[in-house]
């Protein structure tokens, strides 16, 4: 577990989220982020994604699964609001929903340094002013262990360090939403377990609702959460991962 000092240093508190665990058939009072109705997806003639109906409540930590192909990535990047869908419509339940995203692609810029990367993250609408940042930044880089490579270009890293940077990048600017794309595909159990106690803490602690894509189900099974499974762009099942 992290300790409290290091948490508080890794704080922001943009959204006041009441989140509740739910049960799958039981009333959700969790307030609603973000609704997808009827969502479909076409690149040219392929169909990567057809009508996803989906709700992302506060407190969410929801799994994204699927084999390769079904359709998460796209999936992620609607939710995220970075690619509009085909058809369909997806509306916002809050008035400040601020989303960040970790690409499967990461597209850290590799050539710059890993404190570069972060910096880039920094809002002042969030931080008082560069010191408090690079405080927030450097002990979140100890949380990750990411601290000693601060200093070291992109470049140099190996596949797991920066998949570590591209989820700090994400949580930097204090979202109330967290969309990852196979953010530990790269990494070991014992890393994954790891940072899934790190989001773990973030999303019962801070109010970050999470969104988690990965092929692995086995391995995802292995946390706690809700499930989305996607078959060929069609979400099979969407519940809680104690009922499948
Ligand atoms: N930019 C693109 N242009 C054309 N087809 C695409 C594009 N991106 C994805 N696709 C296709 O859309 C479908 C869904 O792709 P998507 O990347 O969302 O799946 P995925 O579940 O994330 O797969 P993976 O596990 O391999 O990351 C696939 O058939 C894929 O080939
Ligand atoms: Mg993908």
């Amino acid at each position: 577990m992290m300790k409290d000092q290091s948490s508080a240093a890794l704080g922001f508190n943009k959204s006041k989220i009441r989140s509740f665990t739910q049960e799958q058939g039981t009333l959700n009072t969790a307030p609603l982020l973000l609704e997808l109705s009827n969502v479909s997806h076409s690149y040219a003639t392929v169909s990567a994604l057809k009508g996803i109906n989906l709700q992302i409540r506060g407190g969410d930590f929801i799994f994204v699964t699927g084999a390769s192909g079904a359709g998460k990535s796209t999936l992620l990047s609607i939710i995220s609001g970075e690619l509009p869908p085909s058809h369909g419509s997806i509306s916002h339940g809050i008035d400040k929903l601020f989303v960040t995203q970790v690409f499967q692609e990461l597209k850290l810029i590799d050539n710059l340094s890993v404190k570069d990367n972060l910096r880039m993250a920094h809002d002042p609408t969030v931080y008082k002013n560069d010191n408090e940042f690079m405080e927030v930044m450097t002990e979140m880089g100890k949380v990750f262990g990411v601290y000693d490579a601060l200093h070291r270009k992109v470049s140099s890293l190996n596949g797991g360090l920066k998949q570590k940077v591209a989820i700090m990048r994400a949580l930097l600017p204090g979202p109330n939403l967290l969309v990852a794309d196979e953010p530990t595909s790269a990494l070991d159990f014992e890393s994954t377990k790891k940072l899934y106690d790190v989001l773990a803490y973030y999303n019962s602690k801070r109010a970050l609702s999470i969104v988690w894509a990965s092929h692995n189900r086995e391995l995802v099974r292995k946390f706690s959460g809700k499930m989305a499974h996607l078959e060929k762009g069609i979400l099979v099942y969407s519940g809680h991962a104690c009922f499948i």
